[in-house]
């Protein structure tokens, strides 16, 4: 199944997609999860995108379509994936149907993730990262590690992410409006799209994303 997450930054997609991609058998695809293991393995690409991502700006789209091709072209992805954080515009968007459509294939379901923004920004406040690996999310108070700035899954550091800094996520939040939401519109017109809230426990939203997929998961 070829799957893509929408939703405003802190909405919980990476949370979301660890768990449906685990439970559906296909690989999770972040491009924020990918952009920031460039940077730390100090790659050309991760110095080309540090100060945006730092800024809470938008990688320009030459960059994230080729970056998201290239791991979608993995053999892990050959029967489908769960993009999260991409497609964030309609460029990219109109980009990934295109890539898909030539070789014959399109996309199954869009899974927008609905959340007010006043829990976006408690959520995107008490996120902890693990510095190993960023699909390794927590948070101080609704998902907090045993032991405090200790990853749980790999022992790895927690931090808070750069980005995560209130002004930077005002502007990620705006950007989100502008930019991302049109893609929500572009694909219901593929009849693609089941919009959820994701204001409820991690496992009960989880619940409902598998039901509203087309095979009901
Ligand atoms: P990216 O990493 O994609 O960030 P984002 O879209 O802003 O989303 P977040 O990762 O902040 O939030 P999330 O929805 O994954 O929430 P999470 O599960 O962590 O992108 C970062 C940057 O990379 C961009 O700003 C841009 O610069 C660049 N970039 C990436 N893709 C790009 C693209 N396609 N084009 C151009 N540039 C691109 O959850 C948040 C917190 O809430 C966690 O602490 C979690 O534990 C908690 N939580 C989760 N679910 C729940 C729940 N149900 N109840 C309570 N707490 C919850
Ligand atoms: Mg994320």
């Amino acid at each position: 199944m070829r799957i893509v997450l929408v939703g405003p930054p802190g909405a919980g997609k990476g949370t979301q997609a660890a768990l449906l991609a685990e439970q559906l058998g296909v690989p999770h695809i972040s491009t924020g999860n990918l952009f920031r293991a460039n940077i730390s393995e100090g790659t050309e690409l991760g110095r080309q995108v540090e100060s945006i991502m730092r800024e809470g700006g938008l990688v320009p789209d030459e960059i994230t379509v080729a970056m998201a091709a290239d791991r979608m072209a993995q053999p892990d992805a050959a029967d489908g994936f769960l993009l999260d954080g991409f497609p964030r515009n309609i460029g990219q968007a109109k980009s990934l149907d295109a890539s898909l459509a030539e070789a014959g294939l399109r996309l199954d379901a869009v899974l927008d993730l609905e959340v007010p923004e006043d829990e976006v920004v408690k959520r995107i406040a008490g996120r902890r990262m693990c510095r190993k690996d960023s699909a390794h999310v927590f948070h101080v108070v609704n998902n907090p590690p045993r032991q405090e700035g200790v990853c749980d899954v790999c022992g790895g550091e927690l931090y808070q992410r750069d980005d995560d800094q209130a002004d930077t996520v005002r502007k990620r939040l705006g950007l989100y409006h502008e930019e991302t939401e049109p893609i929500i519109d572009y694909y219901r017109e593929q009849g693609l799209v089941s919009t959820i809230s994701a204001l409820a426990p991690v496992p009960e939203v989880t619940r409902r994303a598998l039901e509203a997929l087309p095979t009901g998961g």
